[in-house]
């Protein structure tokens, strides 16, 4: 399959590359487009075929249910059963990085929500996605542009290694704003429940689901896994990784080790400590680090170093986001028997 490419100049018309993404998508092609928050790799969801080249590109395991895009609220009806749909809170949080669990609409293909008689819906905040979605005239199968287990795709030539020759057309309109995906809410069940944190935070949906948890999404435990997704190794460099707290982090620099790690960190770590060092942002702007942390960890594998340690960062807004990324790429360090 030969991979075409469309970058967007920003200001320009995007008239052109939106029908041209549309018309692969209609006749069963697959399409790497921006979101607000990662790259998705796009198929029409009613289409069995269709969703099938995704789950090929990506060697994605089929029981893993994909995310379905609207282009707007009014026409969620068109992937869920609109009685199942909260539509007040959806009022106020989409366009967004917002994804909600509903009882599926019987159009949706199987293939894509695994068999399941749910479906997470979004409604993309981005410009292109949602115009390519209305012309297209069906509702847009999408998880995030990257080989399975890898780091989510916010950069096209981080997608590009990954992508070319496995998909029909990539439209390049430079790096995701929040460069981490969007927040996953279950509002069927009692309390509603964020089944993955995400680029909006527990904070700006307290008031508009009403008693909403966070689900401890830590990764070890035993039991049932929230999102079929959260059973699957995730966000994976090739590179040992292991995660721990600056202080830690400073501790293993100066030990005999401290040489075999290449360092992610924030720029205040970064100038506390010697070495390969792959540089995330500011502490203090979280979103900053969450719009690098995949193209950081990307990056760990092409600097020298056996091994990779990453700082944590605090749990509070889009750090549980960050957080959970982390918990699932990285080990604590205290696994190394080094500190
Ligand atoms: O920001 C995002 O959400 C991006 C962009 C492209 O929109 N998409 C994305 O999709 O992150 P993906 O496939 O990488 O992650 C989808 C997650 C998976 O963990 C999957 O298990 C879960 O959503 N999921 C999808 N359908 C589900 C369902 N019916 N019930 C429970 N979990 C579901
Ligand atoms: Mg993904």
């Amino acid at each position: 399959m030969r991979t075409e490419i469309i970058r967007l100049k920003p200001g320009s018309s995007q008239e052109y590359a939106v029908k041209y993404a549309a018309e692969i998508l209609r006749s069963g092609g697959i399409v790497v487009f921006p979101t607000e928050t990662v790259y998705g790799i796009g198929a029409n969801a009613y289409s069995a075929d269709a969703v099938e080249k995704i789950f090929l590109a990506k060697g994605r395991p089929h029981d893993n249910p994909l995310i379905v895009h609207v282009d707007s609220l009014d026409s969620i009806g068109l992937a869920a059963d609109v009685d199942s749909v909260p539509y007040e809170p959806l009022r106020k949080l989409w366009p967004g990085p917002l994804s909600i669990l509903l009882k599926k609409n019987h159009d949706i293909s199987p293939a894509c929500t695994a068999g399941m008689d749910t479906v997470v819906v979004r409604c993309p905040d981005n410009d292109f996605a949602r115009e390519m979605i209305a012309t297209a005239g069906f509702p847009v199968a999408a998880p995030s542009a990257n080989v399975a287990g890898r780091p989510s795709g916010s950069d096209v030539q981080d997608i590009l290694a990954e992508m070319d020759g496995r998909v029909d057309l990539i439209i390049d309109a430079g790096k995701s704003r929040f460069g981490i995906e969007s927040t996953i809410v279950d509002p069927i069940h009692r309390p509603p429940r964020i089944l993955r944190p995400g680029a909006f935070a527990l904070e700006d949906l307290e008031n508009l689901f009403q008693g909403i948890v966070q689900e401890n999404l830590k990764v070890s435990g035993t039991g049932q896994p929230l999102t079929p997704g959260m059973k699957y190794r995730h966000y994976s460099p090739d590179k040992p990784l292991y995660v721990g707290t600056s202080d830690q982090i400073k501790e293993l620099n100066r030990s005999p080790h401290g040489d075999e790690y290449a360092y992610v960190c924030s720029r205040e770590l970064s100038r506390d400590i010697q070495g390969i060092k792959v540089e995330l942002g500011s502490r203090n702007d979280l979103y900053e680090i969450a719009s690098n942390l995949f193209t950081c960890l990307r990056k760990l594998d092409k600097v020298p170093g056996k091994l990779g340690v990453i700082e944590s960062f605090p749990e509070r807004g889009i750090g549980a986001a960050i957080m959970n990324r982390i918990g699932k790429a990285a080990l604590p360090l205290a696994c190394t028997g080094q500190t």
